[in-house]
């Protein structure tokens, strides 16, 4: 079969986007083959902030351009990729692409968990698709399999680790015993790490993931404010040494689950699970997804989360998938509200057992005080411990770690509250969720 070439506009020619024309160059034929002649792609335009800045793929210099608006207008361009991240230009740049009926691809999770309302609206009103499966969990086709091959299924519940850069720390932590801000530099230099890497170890950039898969789930569009988000930053090297001890590992999960009267469960913390569950084998940049639907059970979805070639590879996939829908007009339109009544489950409502670290100062009876106020909120204790420096073993200043019953994390918060106003206590407690994984 003959075929025209499409035109990708390409905004974005970093990490992810210099990947794209990488595989280009090096499948572009495959793909043609593997669609029965249908598809040809050519990058026919491309934008980035500096035109001088060396970079791995090579793309001609009447190409280039500095200006969205050259690429989306531009003739020879019919379908645009979205590879700037942020949410101001990246937002006008699809809008502009949709309102010129030509199909987006975008790895963009910020976008989309933010201003995703717009922007699927726009997409049903020009009746022209976003694509975008490199937006959660990398290399790992985890949007199509909620989109397409879970659709006859009722999913109960999601959960995993979709955060390469924070599993790369975490990792780095645990087996070189490297600081965290030496893991996070190594994570950057390996292209996992967001522009802004604040996201990657705050959980924003999972809590992004983690809101389109819900929302894609469970039929409503999901408010940012309305989740529970922390992330790594606060994981210290005693915190991973105690979880060793006691049989686990920690990781950033994020925890998405229906409940029984429809409520929606969506959190991201760092967490407690037990060594011997599946999840705490991830390493590295690699993500995991589990997905329990009521038809198909349990099904794990594991791959690279991050990175240049995988991330591509999904790109590449919707860039695909787009071709083909503007050859046959036929191919998904994104997210579609179907559900009138969604609700997010209220975090103070969720309950897990926990591991809580106080920085205190010794002095006798300070357990007893945390003790009692803990008590008093009937939170019941399964552990305590205040690991000792032998090397100064009166220190004033110790970590504090207490394990708690199962309680939900309001009256946890509620405690936590009266606790922080002990005078023995220095700052902040620290929460770990202990999570049975069941
Ligand atoms: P990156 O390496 O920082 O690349 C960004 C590219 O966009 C650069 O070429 C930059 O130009 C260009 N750019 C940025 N702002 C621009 C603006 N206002 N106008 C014109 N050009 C602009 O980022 P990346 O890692 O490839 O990530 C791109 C997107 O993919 C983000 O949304 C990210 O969340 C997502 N993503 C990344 C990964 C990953 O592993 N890295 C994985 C999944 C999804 P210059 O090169 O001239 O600076
Ligand atoms: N910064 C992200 C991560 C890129 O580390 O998971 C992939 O979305």
């Amino acid at each position: 079969m003959q075929c025209d070439t499409l035109g990708i506009g390409l905004a974005g020619v970093g990490t992810v986007g210099s990947g794209v024309v990488l595989a280009l160059d090096r499948n572009g034929e495959l793909i043609t083959d593997r669609t029965g002649g249908s598809v040809r792609l050519a990058v026919t335009k491309a934008l980035v902030r500096d035109p001088a800045k060396p970079r791995p793929a090579k793309l001609a210099a009447d190409l280039v351009t500095t200006d969205w608006r050259e690429l989306v207008h531009d003739p020879a361009v019919d379908i645009v990729v979205e590879l700037i991240g942020g949410t101001t230009d990246a937002f006008e740049i699809v809008a502009a692409a949709l309102r010129a009926k030509k199909p987006v691809v975008t790895g963009n999770k910020a976008l989309l968990a933010e201003r995703g309302v717009e922007l699927f609206a726009l997409s049903r009103e020009f009746d022209t698709p976003i694509h975008f499966e490199a937006a959660v969990a990398g290399g790992i086709p985890i949007i199509k399999t909620v989109q397409d091959s879970f659709i006859g299924n009722r999913i109960h519940s999601m959960s995993g680790i979709i955060n390469g850069t924070s599993n790369y720390i975490l990792g780095r932590m645990t087996d070189a015993a490297l600081t965290f801000e030496a893991a996070l530099a190594e994570a950057q230099a390996l292209g996992y790490a967001e522009a802004d890497p604040a996201l990657d170890v705050n959980g924003w950039d999972a809590a992004h993931k983690a809101i389109l898969l819900a929302t894609l789930a469970y039929g409503f569009p999901i408010d940012p404010a309305a989740i529970h988000v922390s992330g790594i930053e606060q994981v210290r090297p005693t915190d991973i040494h105690f979880a060793k001890t006691l049989g686990y590992v920690v990781k950033l999960l994020a925890v998405i689950r229906e409940h029984a009267d429809g409520a929606v469960e969506l959190r991201l913390q760092p967490s407690f699970i037990p060594k011997s569950h599946i999840l705490a084998s991830v390493h590295g940049v690699f993500n995991a997804v589990a997905v329990q639907g009521d038809a198909a059970g349990e099904s794990l979805f594991y791959g690279r989360g991050a990175g240049q070639d995988p991330t591509a590879s999904s790109v590449v996939a919707d860039l695909v998938e787009a071709a083909r829908s503007l050859r046959q007009a036929t191919g998904h339109r994104g997210f579609l509200p179907y559900r009138e009544n969604g609700r997010i489950l209220p975090v103070a409502e969720t309950s897990t057992a926990y591991y809580v670290r106080f920085d205190v100062t010794d002095r006798p009876g300070v357990i007893a005080e945390v003790a009692k106020i803990l008590a008093d909120h009937r939170i019941g204790i399964s552990g305590t411990h205040s690991p000792v420096n032998p090397d100064n073993p009166d220190a004033e200043f110790l970590d504090m770690v207490f394990l708690l019953h199962t309680c939900p994390f309001g009256k946890l918060q509620t405690a936590l509250e009266e606790i922080e106003k002990l005078d023995c206590i220095n700052s902040q407690p620290v929460v770990f969720r202990i999570e049975t994984m069941g």
